[in-house]
């Protein structure tokens, strides 16, 4: 049997600035979440929730402290691999706030693109953006691109995206926020489907107390450090 942890931070710190300019967002942070976990981190606006995710994404560095990504510890006062983009590639998947989906490819290409770069045949990549296409009701929107579609449609294929991968942690930064109520409802349900039967850890940053209910734990930062509710 596999180990049971999916992401394990020990004592992480970060600022930003020095001097006049400095800020303190996360201190001495330690948690751990299991796979098959769907974890809702919630804070007020500017407490870290981003910088939180971008630093297990290995997008923005700590300060000091430590990172696992299932059993492999990728930071220790420093990044252990010059390929973080490596495990970027093969670990996670990321749901932004702003959807950053490339502009100059259309809808399926954009779904496609990571899982293809990982070396996945077309003809299965394909399969497996078409039926994400069509749980999130943009069947018809594959040859289109970003700039026609609306907000939502927009936010449903940025998180097909990250699910395109078959990752082992998503991390998804405020997935609903574009949504209505009923449609938001619905993501974060089949997130919480996808943590189970794939055996995904997730943890979803939400300003919306709804959708609680349907996650497994709630984290929050508070005085700078990670603790569950
Ligand atoms: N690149 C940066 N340089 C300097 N300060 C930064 C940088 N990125 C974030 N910060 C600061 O770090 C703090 C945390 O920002 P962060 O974006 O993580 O907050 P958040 O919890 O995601 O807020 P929101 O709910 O508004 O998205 C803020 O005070 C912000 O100004
Ligand atoms: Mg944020």
């Amino acid at each position: 049997m596999g180990i049971k942890q999916a992401i394990k931070v020990e004592n992480l710190n970060k600022h930003f600035g020095e001097g006049d300019t400095f800020v303190d967002v996360i201190k001495e942070a330690s948690f751990e979440i299991n796979k098959g976990e769907l974890v809702a981190l919630i804070a007020p606006s500017g407490a870290g929730k981003t910088t939180l995710l971008m630093m297990i994404g290995c997008l923005e560095e700590p300060n000091s402290g430590k990172i696992w990504l299932g059993d492999e510890l990728v930071y220790h006062d420093k990044w252990l691999t010059k390929e973080t983009r490596k495990i970027r590639r093969e670990k996670l998947g990321f749901i932004f706030q702003a959807h950053y989906l490339v502009p100059f490819l259309n809808i399926i290409d954009n779904i496609t693109l990571v899982p293809q770069a990982n070396g996945v045949e077309e003809k299965i990549t394909k399969e497996k953006a078409r039926e994400l296409l069509k749980y999130f009701d943009i069947a018809e929107k594959e040859k289109a691109m970003p700039s026609q579609l609306s907000g939502g449609q927009n936010q449903r294929v940025a998180i097909a995206r990250a699910l395109a991968n078959n990752p082992q942690i998503i991390l998804a930064d405020e997935p609903t926020a574009a949504l209505d109520m009923q449609r938001s409802v619905d993501v974060v349900k089949m997130l919480k489907q996808i943590a189970t039967q794939q055996d995904v850890a997730i943890i979803m940053v939400t300003h919306d107390d709804r959708m609680l209910e349907y996650c497994d734990r709630i984290m929050k930062i508070e005085d700078k450090a990670c603790v569950f509710e």
